[in-house]
């Protein structure tokens, strides 16, 4: 039996509104302009031993192995995809842990499903509640209602209608309060103290980290010989399931893998906590990657993230759109940004490996609409797209001198926009803003150097 952690309800979820409901990704408004993917430059955060040779904190292999068996036949044993676009960029065999396929659409009913699993009757007899306006509210909602437990998930009154729709398909039933998650958090609470039902964490509980480290237990046997496993991490609760249970099995081989976990930049929280050595809150600006957006760490989490992950990176959004991207177009795969951040730390070489490399998709629970700016977005950082603003004398035919000239580079004009009335241009002329699909980043060079070669000043916008 698992030595119950404390649920910490106030921490426990992330503090951003729920992007995918197009509520919050200011990430995405921002100019991209013609910058190169960020490199390989920021260095990876080292934990402290992944080596140390101490039983873990949390989980017991014995833990993790029992939960595999109480999911057997619940959760889908989701597919491992090969790579070959991925590999020939990590220069290994990359392969794909495809959760985003998981019933629900992410691992979290793994976690959920053990922690329900394990309550007694009484328990059971007074429900369950959650407080999310994410995957954890469709994982305890699916887990509750195979169980016959009564789920009751609070969650903002903006929260994304597919997102509420789909929680209560599930079966629970949906309290709407407040406008942002604390405040449903806090109703959660409420309704726990005034009717005894069990609160359901996303990551702070054994039981919770137990199931979701069946990933990993998943992983090894799909690929044996596997040397890294890159996780997406928010709270900790799959990060810290996949290391522990990979760690202790490995372990009883006399082998190591590597666990590398990823962050999004703009709310990089073990960053901060392992510099501090102690769970630290700090202030998560908004990003597109919200399941993985939390301002503090789970307490057992940290406690199992520092021993057994070898390190964490950080990708910015720009570089999960780009990501996101390729996981439809080369992979066929539909991967919502905080399922991404992992092919994300590949693409732009945070990740080394030395042999075959599992990048955990955690989930593709993305709403079309969202999506679709998305897929702008990263076609405009992978310069597939090239928007630029230029002055042009106040002469007839100017419009089609341009014109020609994207024709003549083989690139496809998608928008434009033609006005007098810009203030910063000279009364004279008259600005163009003009949108164009290229090949990549040489191709939308190649349209910049044409344009500039007859005389124009394009600006990228
Ligand atoms: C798709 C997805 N990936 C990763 C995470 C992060 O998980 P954790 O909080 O356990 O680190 C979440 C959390 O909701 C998620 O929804």
């Amino acid at each position: 039996m698992i030595d119950r952690a404390v649920p910490d309800p106030v921490l426990a979820e992330p503090v951003v509104p729920d992007s995918t409901g197009l509520a919050a990704p200011t990430g995405l408004t921002e100019p991209t302009g013609l910058t190169e993917p960020t490199g390989p430059t920021e260095p990876a955060v080292m934990t402290e031993s992944a080596a140390s040779g101490q039983p873990l904190p949390g989980p017991t292999l014995a833990d993790f192995e029992a939960a595999r068996e109480r999911l057997h036949g619940i959760v889908q044993e989701t597919p491992m995809e090969r790579s070959r676009y991925l590999s020939g960029m990590l220069g290994a065999e990359v392969l794909l842990k495809c959760e985003n396929l998981q019933r629900t659409g992410a691992y979290k009913i793994r976690g959920a499903y053990n922690m329900l699993s394990l309550l007694d009757d009484d328990q059971r007899a007074r429900g369950v509640v959650a407080a999310s306006a994410g995957n954890h509210a469709q994982g305890v909602a699916f887990s509750a209602t195979e169980l016959g437990i009564r789920s009751t998930i609070f969650m903002p009154v903006g929260v994304a209608l597919p997102k509420l729709q789909a929680t209560r398909d599930y079966g629970a039933a949906v309290e709407l309060r407040g406008a942002d998650f604390q405040t449903a958090l806090a109703a959660a609470i409420e309704h726990v103290e005034r009717t005894g039902a069990t609160f359901v964490p996303p990551y702070d509980h054994a039981d919770i980290i137990a199931g979701q480290g069946t990933v990993g237990l998943e992983i090894l046997e799909q690929v044996p010989d596997v040397a890294t496993i890159v996780v997406p991490l928010g709270g900790g609760g799959l990060a810290a399931g996949v290391a522990s249970a990979v760690r202790q099995r490995t372990a009883l081989d006399g082998r190591r893998v590597r666990i590398v976990g990823v962050q999004a930049e703009r709310a990089a929280s073990f960053v901060d906590s392992l510099a501090a050595g102690e769970p630290t809150t700090i202030v998560t600006r908004p990003t597109i990657a919200d399941g993985i957006a939390v301002a503090r760490p789970g307490t057992l989490p940290f406690e199992i993230v520092r021993e057994a992950v070898d390190e964490i990176v950080t990708v910015s959004d720009d570089d999960i759109a780009r990501a996101m991207i390729v996981l439809l177009e080369r992979a066929k795969l539909v991967v919502e940004p905080s399922g991404a951040v992992t092919t994300a730390a590949i693409m732009t070489g945070l990740v080394t490996s030395d042999g075959p490399t599992v990048a955990v998709l955690s989930g593709g629970n993305i709403d079309p609409l969202f999506m679709e700016r998305v897929i702008a977005r990263g076609l405009a950082a992978s310069q597939r797209y090239l928007k630029v603003r230029m002055a042009l004398p106040d002469r007839p035919g100017q419009l089609a001198i341009i014109a020609q000239i994207v024709s003549d580079e083989q690139a496809n004009v998608v928008e434009v926009l033609h006005t007098q009335h810009d203030a910063w241009t000279s009364i004279t002329d008259v600005s163009i803003d003009i949108s164009v699909t290229t090949r990549g980043p040489e191709h939308a060079q190649r349209v910049l150097e044409a344009l500039r070669r007859a005389g124009y000043e394009p600006q990228v916008l």
